[in-house]
């Protein structure tokens, strides 16, 4: 029976990049995705921006444009990076759109008549100077338990204990340096503590599967028993100067960004409708002949799994058929870190040449159905794309096609059925579509794996490299390369909502359609026309990797986004901002910190040695003089614009404390500074030197 199911990924906040940490989730959803629409159900994927809030409405003021400016850039930076990563969403929208403000007040309105919404007086700190309410990420001070200085107001990360603001010992506030006052303010808050929505709740989380046991459990804790009421009401308003919709009615008031983004999934299908003609209703009123599933971070449960359909129910609408919460990605068993290099942005893996499958492949095999934890292990990722993608599955076609190719005109003979591995993938088969299904891709490729083994066996045992030189064995190795060219799409077709745009190029090879599911039942007809081969994936190389790690760490200096708002009783909120390191105040876009430039550390160097580099067509091997620091071997670059032998003498800057890189040549210890055109437009790469009376080992600032 054909399915009608819309799919929702978190909206990612508008004032940072998308990095790996992100793309477990989007990856995850999307495999999920495309293995619903090959099988022919109709499914539906939107996300969008998440544009909302004080973090954003300041990091605009900072780089001196509009948040609207601001919002359009990172859109377009998001849109890059998902299509990048072949993340197919149906729709990618923003939050600050008419359409999510439509459902915004129309949810708001309809709490409001239901009696669940109320207005109370709050007392919160306020900035005198910058003239605005601060949340609590904005407020520094002393822990009221340790004493640490330079502690956010909700939480201590050098004692990890938890409190309000207001008990931070010597607040500031972090946007001015203005020691804060205490004044009141009128909030609207949804009364989460109505009975109504708690025995809902109650209902809700344990019913039909909705949530994973873990998940379940965690709401269990959150809501108590039955009777003991533990919800607290719901903040949702903000005062201006606020980056959000307006309150209806209520000048001055803006809806909380976590009141609007979860309505964004709402206002980006609604965008959807407007083009395609879908029905809205059917997909969020009446949930009878739909279903709606929503992939998020375990960070943000809280908010999808409480707030979220109590208000979509008491507003009249449908809940959610699923909420499918993931664990958070470490990188070598660690918090990603940008002083490692292992805060990995999504752009920057592309631009240092690293295949998009690579990483979907990895997390693929690494994913399951719980909120564990997943860990990127850079060893392990090179060793599992070599062996598994390379070695395993495009080695298959590689290995056989040729044959095809060139003795057979490219026509295959027919597939011999009753292989075992043909057999084993038909047999299979379902077994890896529940997997899909129960989000268990781990078990999934291990399966598909297992299957490759038996395909190489095969190809292992009937030799085509042998037959082609043996005279009179052209049947023999017309069916031995025919079966393998079978298996590899048997196998292909199972790969691809891992692996699509390398689905798509073996479906060019092969000559045949789209593959759908059930394409893996079928084998291809005697007679059909396979294309010529081309390569299909490459090798990780470990140098790609080690260069990657490297151009992150060096991008240290730009400007860390300012960790999100949470939900003040949101208990997972301590764990989810130390999932990605700590690393010093937030500092504007365009600029450095003096400190953070005086970490630099740069000095004259004599350049005592020169040679080239046997094997390197760009790089020089340079001996540098650093007075008191010694000597340093560094590789340069210059090979193009510098003969070695005029460099032996010169003054240059270098700096010094870059961490060490093995290259292939040896270790390279720092890194000379030259100056070149951005654009490459003008040719040329120019040393920088120092004037005269310098000497070695004198510090560059
Ligand atoms: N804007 C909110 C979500 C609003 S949904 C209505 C938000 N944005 S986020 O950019 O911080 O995160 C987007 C998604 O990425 C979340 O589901 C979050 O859990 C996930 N991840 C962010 N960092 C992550 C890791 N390091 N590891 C795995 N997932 C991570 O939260
Ligand atoms: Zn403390």
């Amino acid at each position: 029976m054909k399915r009608k199911i819309l799919v929702t990924s978190a909206l990612p906040y508008a004032n940072g990049a998308i990095h790996l940490g992100h793309l477990v989730e989007y990856i995850q959803t999307d495999i999920w995705v495309r293995f619903q629409k090959m099988c022919g159900h109709e499914c539906w994927y939107v996300c969008a921006d998440d544009t909302h809030g004080t973090p954003i409405m300041l990091r605009a003021e900072k780089e001196g444009i509009s948040p609207e400016v601001l919002i359009d850039r990172v859109h377009g930076e998001h849109t890059r990076d998902f299509a990048g990563f072949h993340v197919g969403f149906d729709n990618y929208y923003t939050t600050h759109s008419e359409e999510t403000r439509a459902c915004a007040n129309d949810i708001f309105a309809r709490l409001a008549a239901a009696g669940l919404i109320e207005t109370r007086t709050i007392e919160q700190y306020y900035d005198p100077l910058k003239q605005m309410f601060l949340p609590d990420r904005f407020i520094k001070g002393e822990c009221p338990k340790c004493g640490a200085h330079d502690q956010y107001g909700d939480n201590c990360e050098s004692c990890g204990s938890a409190y309000t603001a207001s008990e931070l010992r010597n607040p500031y506030s972090a946007v001015s340096g203005a020691r804060p006052e205490l004044r009141q303010s009128e909030h609207y808050f949804f009364r989460l503590s109505d009975h109504r929505c708690q025995s809902f709740l109650r209902r809700w989380t344990q019913s039909e599967d909705r949530l994973q046991p873990e998940a379940a459990n965690k709401l269990q804790e959150w809501l108590g028993e039955e009777g003991e009421d533990r919800l607290t009401d719901w903040d949702i308003s903000r005062d201006a100067p606020y980056f959000g919709f307006e309150i209806p009615g209520a000048p001055g008031k803006y809806f909380y960004v976590w009141l609007d983004a979860p309505i964004g999934y709402m206002g980006s299908f609604r965008n959807l409708c407007s083009r395609t003609g879908l029905d809205f209703d059917e997909y969020w009123k009446d949930g009878s002949s739909t279903e709606l599933y929503h992939f998020i971070g375990k960070d943000i449960l809280y908010f999808h799994a409480l707030f979220w359909p109590a208000e979509l129910e008491h507003a009249g609408y449908r809940t959610p058929t699923r909420v499918f919460a993931h664990g958070f990605l470490t990188v070598d068993g660690a918090k990603m870190s940008k002083s490692r290099g292992t805060f990995i942005t999504a752009e920057s893996y592309l631009a240092q040449g690293l295949d998009p499958e690579w990483l979907r492949y990895y997390y693929a095999a690494k994913l399951s159905a719980t909120m564990e934890d997943i860990d990127l292990n850079l060893d392990d990722f090179i060793a599992r794309v070599n062996s598994d993608l390379v070695g395993k599955f495009v080695n298959i076609a590689s290995r056989s096609a040729g044959f095809i190719v060139r003795h057979f005109a490219g026509r295959l003979c027919t597939c011999d059925e009753s292989l075992h591995a043909v057999d084993a993938i038909r047999d299979r088969r379902a077994v890896i579509a529940g997997h899909y299904e129960g989000r268990e891709f781990g078990k999934a490729i291990r399966e598909i794996m297992a299957l490759a083994d038996l395909a190489n066996q095969y190809v292992d045992r009937v030799k085509p490299w042998e037959l082609a030189r043996q005279p009179g064995s052209e049947r023999e190795l017309h069916t031995a390369c025919s079966n393998a060219v079978n298996l590899f799409r048997l196998l292909a077709v199972l790969l691809k909502p891992v692996l699509p745009a390398l689905a798509v190029k073996a479906e060019d090879f092969l000559n045949v359609a789209p593959f759908t599911w059930d394409d893996g039942a079928t084998v291809l007809a005697a007679g059909h026309a396979i294309r010529s081969y081309r390569h299909m994936l490459t090798r990780v190389d470990r140098r790609q990797v080690d260069a990657l790690v490297e151009a992150n760490r060096q991008s240290l200096a730009a400007a860390p986004p300012p960790a999100p708002q949470r939900h003040a009783e949101h208990q997972e909120k301590a764990a989810a901002r130390s999932a990605v390191e700590a690393e010093g105040p937030p500092v504007g876009g365009a600029h450095v910190a003096l400190d953070e430039f005086m970490r630099v550390d740069l000095r004259v160097a004599r350049i005592a040695e020169a040679s080239h580099v046997e094997g390197a067509d760009k790089l020089v091997r340079l001996l540098l003089d650093v007075g008191p620091l010694g000597r340093r071997q560094v590789f340069a670059g210059i090979k193009a614009a510098y003969d070695p032998a005029a460099l032996v003498g010169r003054l240059t800057v270098v700096i010094v404390n870059l961490a060490p890189r093995k290259m292939r040549f040896g270790l390279s210890e720092g890194m000379i500074l030259a100056a070149s055109d951005p654009e490459g437009r003008q040719p040329g790469i120019f040393l920088l030197s120092a004037d005269a009376g310098a000497q070695p080992g004198m510090r560059v600032k």
